[in-house]
């Protein structure tokens, strides 16, 4: 089996954890994609919910299968939001942002009653920080921006390389809201809640790739099959 093969069975059992009439918050990134399209089987066969997507990509996606979309404007809360991650601990702290999606993904989570995370075995890890960290940065001010990350993330104990993000030709990659991606390679974050605190504080940061504490199932599949870890680190059907 394949790393493709274990991430769309994370995305079906995800599924269970959709019931009739829910609002749903839709992931972006390569797993998640797989929930989208089991999902959209679903709604094919008559399943009634209704979605909140991510980024632009997943819009496009859900659109392309007929399911109904709606915007947090119109439904500020939502059940249950669906996503992948780059990583996750034990803790079910999560890195996410490698696709520049961290901004509306943290929102939608956020408006969410629960959050499901779908991965396959090689997103866990013992220690966050291996999967450089994407910070979203408003364009303006940018060298002052990192030098600031830089300075306050070495205070969090987190040394490493910042680099911004560029699109496949070379220019900045602009995320969905119009901003920059920082990816900041510390190697090892060994405390995630004082670097987030340190990083949220920061003038021309819009939204770090740490999601603590908002995470609440993650579904993880490999060789030895499908888990469900949930907070409380019991292990669920
Ligand atoms: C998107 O911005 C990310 O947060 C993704 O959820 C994350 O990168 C996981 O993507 P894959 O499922 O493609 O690994």
């Amino acid at each position: 089996m394949s790393a493709e093969d274990w991430k769309r069975q994370a995305a079906e059992r995800a599924l269970t954890f959709v019931r009739p009439g829910m609002k749903l918050g839709l992931g972006t990134g390569s797993t998640a994609a797989h929930f989208v399209d089991l999902l959209g089987a679903r709604v094919k066969a008559g399943l009634d919910v209704v979605c909140v997507p991510t980024s632009e990509a997943t819009r496009k996606q859900a659109e392309a299968l007929g399911i109904a979309l709606t915007t947090l404007e119109k439904t500020p809360r939502l059940n249950l939001t669906v996503d992948g991650a780059d990583e996750f601990d034990i803790e079910l702290r999560l890195i996410k942002g490698g696709g520049g999606a961290l901004l509306r993904e943290k929102i939608v989570a956020a408006a969410s009653g629960q959050m499901v995370v779908i991965a396959d075995m090689s997103k866990k890890v013992d220690r966050l920080g291996h999967f450089a960290l994407p910070v979203e940065v408003v364009p303006f001010g940018l060298e002052s921006t990192k030098l600031h990350i830089a300075v306050q993330a070495e205070d969090a104990g987190c040394l490493g390389t910042i680099t911004l993000r560029l699109a496949p030709g070379g220019t900045p990659f602009v995320t969905d809201n119009g901003n920059f991606i920082l990816d900041c390679a510390f190697g090892s974050i060994p405390e995630p809640e004082i670097l987030a605190d340190a990083l949220g504080v920061i003038p021309g940061v819009v939204e770090h790739g740490l999601f603590l504490g908002i995470a609440d199932v993650i579904i993880v599949a490999g060789p030895g099959g499908v888990e469900v870890l949930s907070l409380g680190d019991e292990e669920l059907d």
